[in-house]
């Protein structure tokens, strides 16, 4: 039912279309741009949803900094939408499971998240001031999630810094 893949360039129009329905505001499209033209983007961790051939659901996931006695590059999940029509059919929690084992199998150690708790949580994703983790953005701590993967170090502590494309969002 629901197929989940990576992005191509054909998908570019639709993913832009399933934000901007999404969120109600093209930001969040244009941020997906941003990142892929920048050179924080992995193309294997942006991922599309299909039901029936049609793209109703997009995730990406992209390298952000982790500034502690070291820089790290971390994985950052944002944006991610589902076209309003198909939301609370678990086509978000595909997108999400789907991403977290794509990113084990390529080895990162930490995926980073702001968003909504009640959703994350059943993957996993804990605040992340747990971690010693502590969020750029003046949120309440339950919503600035981390979710440590197999190759998580106690190295990955501090402060999250986004690059330039996350800036205006
Ligand atoms: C959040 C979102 C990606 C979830 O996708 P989805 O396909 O609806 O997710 P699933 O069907 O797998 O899971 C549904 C769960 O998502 C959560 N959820 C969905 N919409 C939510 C909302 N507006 N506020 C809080 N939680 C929400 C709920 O926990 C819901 O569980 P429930 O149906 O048991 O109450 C989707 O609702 C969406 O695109 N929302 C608008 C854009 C957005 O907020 N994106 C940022 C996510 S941090």
């Amino acid at each position: 039912m629901i197929h989940i893949r990576c992005e191509t360039l054909l998908d570019y129009t639709a993913i832009a279309e399933v934000n901007t329905l999404a969120f109600g505001q093209e930001n969040e499209a244009q941020l997906v741009e941003k990142i892929r033209y920048s050179d924080r983007y992995i193309s294997e961790l942006s991922l599309v949803a299909e039901i029936e051939n049609v793209v109703v659901g997009h995730i990406l996931f992209s390298y952000i900094d982790l500034v502690g006695k070291e820089t790290l590059q971390v994985l950052g999940l944002a944006p991610m939408a589902v076209n309003p029509q198909f939301q609370r059919q678990g086509v978000g929690s595909a997108l999400v499971q789907t991403g977290l084992e794509k990113a084990h199998t390529k080895g990162e150690a930490i995926v980073i998240v702001l968003g909504h708790p009640q959703f994350y949580t059943r993957f996993g994703f804990q605040p992340s001031v747990v971690y010693e983790i502590e969020s750029p953005f003046p949120v309440p701590e339950d919503v600035f999630m981390v979710k440590p993967l197999q190759s998580y170090q106690k190295k990955y502590k501090g402060k999250v810094v986004y690059p330039a494309a996350f800036d205006g969002v």
